[in-house]
């Protein structure tokens, strides 16, 4: 993610490791890849200036607007589809398409996405308290704040936020919207702010925010299935790429990639190694991919991006 300016159609996004990301991909004329996560279409032009075909997929209506016009000159080599990259399968089958080259996701949020103030997801600027990235799904990060039990929301606020205040900042909430329901970033960062003071330059509802964005997406949820749906539709040789930017998401594809790039697998009660069944991987780097210093100058929010790839053998 970045802060660079607006392109011409007001959309600004920069994409994070783009260099990286075509040097795992290594697009190839003709081939076809799919990007799930379009946002602001540079890491798809990258693929399409390379000769690759790009199917991009995104659950935001504005981003895949945006991402149309600007990748308009690709003419047929590109085809954006609205949709969760968790129902890949589907995509896939509705276009007649059986097997891919290449596969990205760059998971999260878009800076145009956190920068526009009316889609709720910043406590930086006033806005309503949305957090949809799907414009159409019909629960609200306030929808989950005004009617989740106080279990539900220190759960949320744990796992996903890793918040060591959850508990008391979720009998806050709860407290108050009793009096008074949520219904802007505004209210609900100064909620939050009211029993945890400002210590340094975080704000104190900056893990809160994030933890209902990932609730609201169901975003876990939508990189299990598609890590689990990924091996089918890749061709021998394709290449899958995830660049995330939370611990969570992040172990989540470690482990996938591990899982499957093991030969074989061992254990104490077995005489010898047995082959592993879910192999389908090889991986193209051992270890995650972080942004360079000169990435991190330009581009602050590339800090805690990593990427890691494998390749279907
Ligand atoms: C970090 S941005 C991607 C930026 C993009 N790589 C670029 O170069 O501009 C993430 C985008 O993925 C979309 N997105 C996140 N999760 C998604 C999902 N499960 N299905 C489809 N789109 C998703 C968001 O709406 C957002 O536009």
């Amino acid at each position: 993610m970045d802060s660079s300016p607006q392109d011409a159609a007001g959309f600004h996004h920069v994409p994070v490791l783009a260099e990286e990301v075509l040097t795992a991909l290594a697009p190839q004329p003709g081939e076809l890849f799919v990007d799930g996560t379009l946002g602001g279409g540079g890491h798809s032009e990258s693929l399409l200036r390379a000769g690759a075909h790009v199917i991009g997929l995104d659950q935001d209506a504005t981003a895949l607007a945006h991402a149309s016009e600007r990748l308009r000159n690709f003419g047929e080599a590109f085809h954006p589809v609205r949709a969760n990259f968790r129902d890949l399968r589907t995509v896939l089958n509705d276009l007649g398409i059986g097997k891919i080259d290449g596969l990205l996701l760059d998971i999260g949020v878009s800076s145009h996405q956190l920068d526009t103030a009316s889609r709720g997801f910043s406590f930086q600027s006033d806005g309503p308290l949305d957090m949809r990235m799907d414009q159409s799904a019909p629960m609200t990060a306030a929808d989950l704040v005004n009617t989740a039990d106080v279990e539900e929301l220190i759960r949320i606020f744990r796992k996903y936020g890793e918040e060591p205040s959850s508990v008391r900042i979720a009998k806050h909430l709860v407290e108050i919207r009793q009096t008074q329901p949520f219904s802007t970033t505004a209210q609900l960062a100064a909620a939050v702010e009211s029993i945890l003071p400002r210590r340094g330059k975080r704000h104190p509802a900056t893990q809160i925010f994030q933890a209902l964005r990932i609730a609201v997406n169901d975003e876990l949820g939508a990189l299990e299935a598609i890590l689990n749906n990924a091996p089918a539709p890749l061709n021998k040789g394709a290449r899958f790429a995830v660049i995330t930017f939370h611990s969570l998401e992040d172990r989540l594809v470690k482990q996938d990639f591990r899982a499957r790039s093991q030969a074989t697998l061992d254990r104490p009660e077995w005489a010898a190694p047995r082959p592993n069944p879910a192999h389908v991987y090889q991986p193209i780097n051992r270890k995650s991919i972080t942004a360079s210093t000169s990435e991190l100058s330009s581009n602050p929010r590339a800090r805690s991006a990593r990427l890691r790839a494998v390749q279907k053998i």
